[in-house]
This record gives structure tokens, sequence and C-alpha cells, in this order.
């Protein structure tokens, strides 16, 4: 094995002034002897690719949040693509390791983790901290909250692990998303759904961070209390059917929502639209009820081309150490949305909560999520770096309907666990 060949989909920057929406693909090669001590090879097998990718995409560089520093781009002067051009979206997936020069990584072995759009990774690893459940990729220029997008986790000892293909799919399209709402839900009820909000409204509800989320409050309700879902006309069909929200309302209803006298509400906000906001903030103001927090958990409507202004919105500004209880800090004619961010809520946690008992919390949830979600989503799986590009281009045009989930790969069919290259599903 002297050379891997790869296939890279790398995306202009923002600052790159090129037109983001287009990506390119990159063709290199990988010289096995030159990989280096304490590095070893991924060969990605396939990746969920969602809104949340895009999200990534347009926060590349968005000091905060960093996105295109988890794995640098290749250069090829043919194409006048270089890391500082362009940026790799990062992608949850899984994949075989190929090549090691890290003791007790074994090649051949399953993992999971924070990849790139690619067919082979090279990323190296911290001796230490390889252990029986994964090890974790070095990246001292990112925050140490981060952690969970360094982690890879071995696949043969991961408890959520269901090693079939579509248990594989519906793994990487919901995990890192619903362990989103997990924490989000977890961190309302540290204050009580601040002082017994009854009422919880959440934006771009066909997302499948929204639908988690929906079905996560409804259940901590268990019935005392109401979880209304917003969304766009063409989607309502699609969310009504999932029936995990109480009340589905178009976002041109939104003033005609009903709140009950004194009931005190929650809004979290995944679509990051200031038209929709703007309603919903009007609602407040009307009276009816107390909007207590307001929440800022995602951005679907953020394109990969976004304003400096329409990011800048996103940006943590308070720390979530200390998420306010009680009423809401301020009058209701100036809500200030609280930004949610996972990692740093589940860095808060694992100071108050034993690693088991942790694992032992999201065990559970997830094989709730995994009876429930097969009937939430139908995955599409795309092949090849042609089709995955024009695939993008239609995500990025917003032509992929909430109930298409998509999964891909930039190798032309899928290979079995033995090696052996199998047809498509
Ligand atoms: N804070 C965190 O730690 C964290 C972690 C994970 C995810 N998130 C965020 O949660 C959001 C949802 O991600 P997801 O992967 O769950 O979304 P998804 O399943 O791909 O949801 C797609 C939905 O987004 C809305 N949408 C609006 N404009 C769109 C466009 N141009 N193209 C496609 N969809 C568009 C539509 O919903 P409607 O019609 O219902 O509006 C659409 O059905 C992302 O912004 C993501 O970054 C945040």
């Amino acid at each position: 094995m002297p050379s891997l060949t790869n296939l890279t989909l790398c995306v202009p920057r923002p600052s790159s002034g090129l037109d983001p929406n287009v990506p390119v693909l990159v063709s290199s090669s990988i010289r096995v002897r030159e990989v280096l001590a304490n590095h070893i090879v991924i060969r990605v097998d396939r990746f969920g690719f969602s809104a949340n990718n895009i999200t990534y995409q347009a926060l590349g560089e968005e000091a905060h949040y960093r996105y295109f520093d988890f794995h640098p781009a290749p250069s090829c002067l043919e194409k006048n693509v270089s890391p500082k051009m362009h940026g790799l979206v990062p992608v949850w997936g899984f994949g075989t390791v190929e090549v090691s020069k890290v003791e007790d990584v074994n090649v051949g072995e399953r993992v999971y983790g924070y990849f790139a759009p690619a067919r082979y990774i090279v990323v190296p690893v911290a001796p230490a901290t390889v252990g029986k459940y994964g090890f974790l990729v070095p990246r001292p220029n990112l925050p140490a909250d981060r952690k969970p997008y360094n982690l890879i986790q071995r696949c043969r000892t991961d408890p959520q692990y269901i090693p079939t293909s579509e248990g594989e799919d519906l793994t990487m399209l919901f995990r890192p998303l619903y362990w989103t709402a997990f924490w989000c839900d977890d961190w309302l009820n540290a204050s009580h759904y601040r002082g017994g909000a009854t009422k919880v409204v959440i934006s771009s509800a066909s997302s499948k961070t929204a639908v988690s989320l929906g079905y996560l409050v409804r259940k901590r309700f268990k019935g005392k209390g109401t979880v209304v879902g917003l969304t766009s006309k063409r989607n309502v069909g699609y969310v009504s059917g999932l029936k995990v929200f109480d009340e589905v309302v178009r976002y041109e209803d939104v003033d005609a929502m009903v709140m009950e006298q004194e009931e005190r509400w929650i809004y979290v906000d995944v679509a990051g639209n200031d038209s929709v906001n703007g309603k919903v903030l009007e609602k407040a103001r009307e009276g009816t009820g107390e909007l207590v927090a307001a929440v800022n958990l995602g951005a679907t409507t953020l394109a990969p081309g976004a304003s400096s202004d329409e990011k800048h919105r996103l940006t943590p500004k308070i720390s979530l150490n200390a998420p306010p209880s009680g009423s809401f800090p301020g009058s209701q004619t100036s809500v200030e949305f609280e930004p949610f961010f996972m990692p740093e809520w589940l860095a808060v946690r694992r100071t108050q909560l034993s690693i088991p008992e942790i694992t032992s919390m999201q065990n559970a949830a997830w094989v709730e999520l995994m009876r429930e979600c097969p009937r939430w989503v139908r995955v599409e799986r795309v092949y090849g770096g042609q089709e995955v590009g024009k695939s993008y281009k239609r995500v990025v045009k917003g032509r992929v309907g909430p109930e298409m989930a998509l999964v891909w790969s930039l190798w032309d069919q899928d290979r079995d666990g033995d090696g052996t290259e199998k047809a498509r599903l």
C-alpha cells in the first residue's frame, strides 16, 4: 500500500471572496510511508449532512467557533485550492482505521467521529488518551471545551453503536443533533424551566434538532405543558404528521398563537430568522403570558455566504455556567437572546455529574431515540464526489425536504466490514 488516493470536498472560505456555494473536489495522494508517528489515517466511509453542517460552514472562520480549524483543506495548484482560501466542513461519520502509527490503535478498527468530507483523513492522536472507548485528536489551538469534537470513538466498545448500515446512518445523522437537544433540555431544566414555564415554542420545527428537542421537552412536561413548533408553510404537513409537538404553527400565523393569561413561556430559536423572531417578540409584547427566556439554539437560515452581522448574532456573549432562573431578566420590550452551545454546557455538567452518570443518562435516551427516529426521516445515501457535489448544491438552495436525511460518501460504493466492496443499498 504505497499511497492512498484521496478525494476531498472543499468549500471557499468567506474571506476568500469566492462563491462559498460552489464546492471544489480535490484529488490528492497520501504516501503511507510518510504518515508521521502518532498519526492515523481513517478511511471515511459515510457521513451525515444537514443544515447543521451548513451552519458549521457559515461559522467556519468565526472566532468563537472556528469550524475550519478542525481539518485543514488540501493544497491543489491546478484548482487554486489552498488552506488559506478554502475550508473543510466538519461532518460526523463512520470510518475505519486504514493506517496506524499509534500504539494500541489498530488497523481495521471501526470508529466514529468529527471527520472531514473526504475519502481519507490523516489526524494526530494524543497517545496518552488512547483508552478503551476512544482517543483524542490534540487541537491545542482550540478551546478546551471543544473536546466532544476531538474524541474519536471506538465502535466495538461504544454502548450506543448499532452495527448495521441503517443503525450507523441514523447515528451519524442524529447523534450530534439529539445530544444538543438533550443537553438543551437539561440546561433549561437546571433552572426548572426558568421558574416554571409551561409552554416552549421552537422554530424550524421540521429540523432534526427541533424535532429532538420537541420530543424531549414534551416528555419532560408529562402533559403539564405545551410544546409548539413553528415552521414554514411547506413543512407544516411534515411537522404535524410527526405528532411530536402539541401545536404546529406556520411562521405567517405566529401572531395568532394562543397564549394563556399569565402563562410563562420560553422561545427556542433554531431558525435564526429575524422576521420570525420579530413576530415572536411582538407576541411577547402583547402581554398575554410572560416570555421568560429566548434561547438561540441554531440558525437553519444562515447561508454559507451569510453577512458578518448575521453571524455575529450567534456568537455567545454570556456564560452558560450560571443560567438565570426565575423571571426573564429584562422587560418584555427588550428581550435578549441567550445562546446555547452544547460543548460549553456539557463542560459544566462534567463538573457536576460523574462520567458513569452522564453515560447512563445518555444510553437510556439513545435507546429511546433509536426507537422513535426511524419514523421521523427517510435516509437518502449519495455516493461519489460528483453526486455529493450536486447534493450539496441542492442543500444550499434549500431543495431538500425535512423528511430527507442525507448520508454522503466520497466513495463510489460501500465497503463491507471485511474490506470487500459491496453493492449500494
Ligand atoms: N447550539 C448548538 O450547540 C447546536 C448543535 C447542533 C445543531 N445546532 C443547530 O441547529 C440547527 C438545525 O440543524 P439540523 O441539522 O437539525 O437541521 P435540518 O434537520 O437539516 O433542518 C432543515 C430545516 O431547516 C429549515 N431551513 C430554513 N432554511 C433552509 C435552507 N436554506 N435549507 C435547508 N433548510 C432550511 C427548514 O425548517 P423550517 O421550515 O421548519 O424552518 C428545514 O426543514 C442548525 O443551525 C445547527 O447548527 C446547534
